[in-house]
Order: C-alpha cells, then sequence, then structure tokens
C-alpha cells in the first residue's frame, strides 16, 4: 500500500484536485490501485485556517508519505501579506525540507495540439523535451538576502546566487541518468560569461560527465538558450539548469506545447529507507484566480502529474502509459477546456466535463 498525501491548496487548485481525485478513484476501483490518501491544507488555504501558509503537522505528514501532490498555492487575497506568511513559502518550504533538488519539467507537444502553440505546427510537433531544474538551492535560497537601508538611507534588496560543488553534482547526475534513458543528449544551461557560479556549474557538469561518456553533452548561455528554445526546441532532448533559469525556460518550454494548463512536474529527492525517492508533484501552471470557481481549468497536468507519480514513485508503468493514452485520445477527439480552444473547432468542455471524457476512455479501454 502507497501512501499519498493530496494538498489542493488555492485558486483553482481546488477545482483540477477534485478532478484528480476521480480518475485515482477508478484506478482504485478498476485496476486494484493500492494508495491510501491523505489530504491537508496548503498555501492561502492554511493560512486562512492556521494563520501560517504551512504548519508543522503538514510538514511532517509529507515527510512521511510516499508521495506529495501539490495543485497550486497563491492569489490576489495574499498579495500583501508579509513575505514568510505568502502561500509561496509553503511551496518553497516543502521544496527545501523534503531536498527535492531535481524539478523534473516535460514539455511534450501532443499532436492534436501542435497548431494551438503560438510557434509555427511544423517547430513544435512533436515536441519532447525534459527540463531538469535544480530546486532546492540558487538564488531562491541563497544568503544573504533581504530589503536593508543602508547609510543615506536608500533600500537595497538583496538575493544571493550560491551553489556548492555537491548540490551542482546530483543535480546533474539525475540529468545525465534521465538523458541515459531518453536520446543520450544533454545541454546545460547556466551565465558562466558573467557569473563564476556558471563557471562553478560547467565545470562540476563536466566532470559528472566523464561517468556518462555515452550522452552527448552541450553547453549554452541560458540566454542563448532561451532564444533557441523559441528558435528551434527540437534541437532539445534533456535540459539541465538552475533554479531561476530553470523557473523562467521552463514556462517558456510549456508555452512551446500550446497550453501551460497541459504540464506536469515532478520534483524528486534521494531515495528513503523504502528504496522510494521522495517526491511531490505538482502542474507547472499557478492558481489562475481569473479563472478560479468558474469550471474553466484544464485538469489535464494535475492529471498528468498523477501520472508522473505513478511513474516515478509507485513503478506503475503500465497505469501511467494507460492514463497518458486516453489522455491523447480525448484531445484527439477535440474535447477542449477554455484554454485549448484558440482558433479551433473542438468542442468546448467545463474542468469536468473533461474529466468525464478521460474516464470515459479509461472505461472503453
Ligand atoms: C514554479 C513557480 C514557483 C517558482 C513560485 C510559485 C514560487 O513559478 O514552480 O515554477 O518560482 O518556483
Ligand atoms: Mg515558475
Amino acid at each position: 500500500m502507497f501512501s499519498l498525501l493530496i494538498l489542493p491548496g488555492d485558486g483553482i487548485g481546488p477545482e483540477v484536485m477534485t478532478e484528480v481525485k476521480r480518475v485515482i478513484s477508478w484506478f482504485q476501483d478498476k485496476r486494484g490501485l493500492k494508495i491510501n490518501i491523505e489530504e491537508g491544507l496548503v498555501g492561502g488555504a492554511s493560512y486562512d485556517k492556521h494563520g501560517i501558509p504551512l504548519t508543522e503537522e503538514m510538514l511532517r505528514k509529507a515527510l512521511e508519505v510516499d508521495a506529495v501532490l501539490l495543485g497550486a498555492v497563491g492569489g490576489p487575497d495574499y498579495d500583501n501579506l508579509r513575505f514568510d506568511l505568502k502561500p509561496e513559502r509553503a511551496l518553497l518550504k516543502l521544496r527545501k525540507e523534503l531536498d527535492l533538488f531535481a524539478n523534473i519539467r516535460p514539455a511534450q507537444c501532443f499532436d492534436a495540439l501542435a497548431s494551438f502553440s503560438s510557434l509555427k505546427k511544423d517547430i513544435v510537433s512533436g515536441l519532447d523535451i525534459v527540463i531538469v531544474r535544480e530546486l532546492t538551492s540558487g538564488i531562491y535560497f541563497g544568503e544573504p538576502r533581504g530589503i536593508h537601508t543602508d547609510g543615506s538611507n536608500e533600500r537595497i534588496g538583496i538575493n544571493t546566487q550560491r551553489y556548492t560543488e555537491s548540490e551542482i553534482r546530483r543535480v546533474a547526475i539525475s540529468a545525465f541518468e534521465l538523458a541515459l534513458k531518453r536520446s543520450k543528449k544533454l545541454c546545460s544551461m547556466e551565465k558562466a560569461n558573467v557569473m563564476e557560479s556558471g563557471v562553478l556549474w560547467r565545470d562540476v557538469v563536466n566532470e559528472v560527465h566523464a561517468d556518462y561518456k555515452e550522452v552527448e553533452l552541450s553547453h549554452m548561455y541560458a540566454d542563448n538558450g532561451a532564444m533557441q528554445l523559441v528558435r528551434d526546441p527540437k534541437q532539445f532532448d534533456v535540459i539541465v539548469t538552475d533554479n531561476l533559469f530553470g523557473d523562467i525556460l521552463s514556462d517558456c518550454a510549456a508555452m512551446l506545447t500550446g497550453s501551460l494548463g497541459m504540464l506536469p512536474s515532478a520534483s524528486l529527492g534521494n531515495k528513503k529507507v523504502n528504496g522510494l525517492p521522495r517526491a511531490m508533484y505538482e502542474p507547472v501552471h499557478g492558481s489562475a484566480p481569473d479563472i478560479t470557481g468558474q469550471s474553466k481549468a484544464n485538469p489535464i497536468a494535475c492529471i498528468l502529474s498523477f501520472s508522473m507519480a505513478l511513474r516515478y514513485s509507485f513503478s506503475d508503468l503500465k497505469n501511467a502509459d494507460l492514463l497518458e493514452r486516453c489522455i491523447e485520445k480525448v484531445l484527439a477527439k477535440g474535447y477542449r477546456t477554455p484554454d485549448l480552444m484558440m482558433g479551433d473547432n473542438g468542442q468546448l468542455c467545463s474542468t469536468t466535463e473533461m474529466t468525464d471524457k478521460i474516464l470515459e476512455e479509461l472505461e472503453a479501454i
């Protein structure tokens, strides 16, 4: 029996998670999936009840379970909160405390959606790349940080980009391992032309390469990487990069696929005593306050995040493949949530109807 902690969070998080729970129930009822589910509050939802975005109890639970599935955090109601009380701090604390250093963000363009990308169809059709983003260090966590006032009463905002060799090495190893399982091509991105942390990053990635000679390694400055991603994204297979560049490049890669509403992610740490990696799964999209409560949210990114949990935490490749195939079929049949309707004559679906279609497809198999 595996254990999964579900943290729906804020905005459209609870809406899409309601749909994921229907999908999980289907696998429990029809495919004998054995998962014990617990649910909790995170982000603004936790702040509203407990006055903090993540309670110690919830953090302890997240450390105990086999995997966490998170919806989204944040929203305009919380914009003016003190920095340490903001919903996003919960996400960062979970990543840090669970030591989830390797964030895997696949950007895959479903055939049926190739014409939705803002890029030309032939540039994105068949696209299948993965960004491995370092998630527990770099400028997101480096010290010193803060807003200080200097002698002449001028305020100074400070953040620090900081990486140790071992932090770079472990995420590089994750990326090389992933590249081995795919087309054996890895591109590492940093700014070694202006940042010492980038020089070290490049050095350490080269050192790790010695153990992965069969992988073809290239290096790119991150700004050029951003340009290449929109010029010719299919030149890449696996990309490894730091926390901040990974945040930006993964949003960019997401849009190549047509919609941010399609992309899942997995954040993985070291293996625990039971052999499973510490893991948290979440859609790449945020809490989308502009469409919250209107049944417009696309549940697919969150459903695919569950599919990644099946794959990486529960080693259930069969059910993961099945779920992904069914989603592809539903899209091929033209069912679309509003984010996928651009200039298309597909059939408009609400959040719930999209899940209905996926469940129908699962039933039909
Ligand atoms: C992401 C998000 C987060 C990040 C925010 C919500 C803190 O943009 O997961 O990409 O910056 O890491
Ligand atoms: Mg982001």
